[in-house]
């Protein structure tokens, strides 16, 4: 079936199977290959994604479900890896091997868009859901209160403030 969506801001129509999950309509049509597989079944977060602004498991979201939809990836998260998700990330080394980084931070980014300052409490239950096999739990937990405070501060010259989602 023809699915016509936004896609970090742009429409793209792709002819998929009305149950290829979104996952595999953005990673194998689209060939955006920042959103990762991990468990397939809703259970690790690798695959996050946002979806109408809602950090949404995209292994498991079928191509029906998102006709009209607007998605957002990693890529898409600032035009230029400014987000302060991304600048925090980095400034605090948080990826090891870095597979389930993406839906992390994408998770981490639908939190902030509700939350803009939580609490270690308010992280762990937002991040529950996204496992990390080499355990960069509290890295995370400390990048997501980086960005929180980058969120308030001054902005370095060139750089977004909340990631300037492309639209
Ligand atoms: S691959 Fe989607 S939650 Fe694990
Ligand atoms: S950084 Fe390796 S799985 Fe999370």
């Amino acid at each position: 079936m023809n699915i016509t969506l936004k896609v970090n801001g742009q429409s793209r129509t792709v002819d998929v199977p009305s149950d290829m999950p979104l996952l595999w309509v953005l990673r194998d049509e689209l060939d955006l290959k920042g959103t990762k597989f991990g468990c397939g079944v809703a259970q690790c977060g690798a695959c996050t994604v946002h979806v109408n602004g809602a950090a949404t498991r995209s292994c498991v979201l079928p191509a029906a479900a998102i006709q009209g939809a607007e998605v957002v990836t990693i890529e898409g998260l600032s035009s230029d890896g400014t987000h302060a998700l991304q600048r925090a990330w980095d400034e605090l080394d948080v990826p090891q091997c870095g597979y389930c980084q993406a839906g992390q931070i994408m998770s981490a980014a639908g939190l902030l868009a509700r939350n803009p300052k939580p609490t270690d409490a308010d992280i762990d239950a937002a991040m529950n859901g996204n496992l990390c096999r080499c355990a960069t739990y509290l890295r995370i937990r400390q990048g997501i209160h980086r960005a929180a405070e980058l969120m308030v501060a001054p902005t370095p010259e060139g750089a977004s403030r909340d990631g300037g989602v492309q639209s």
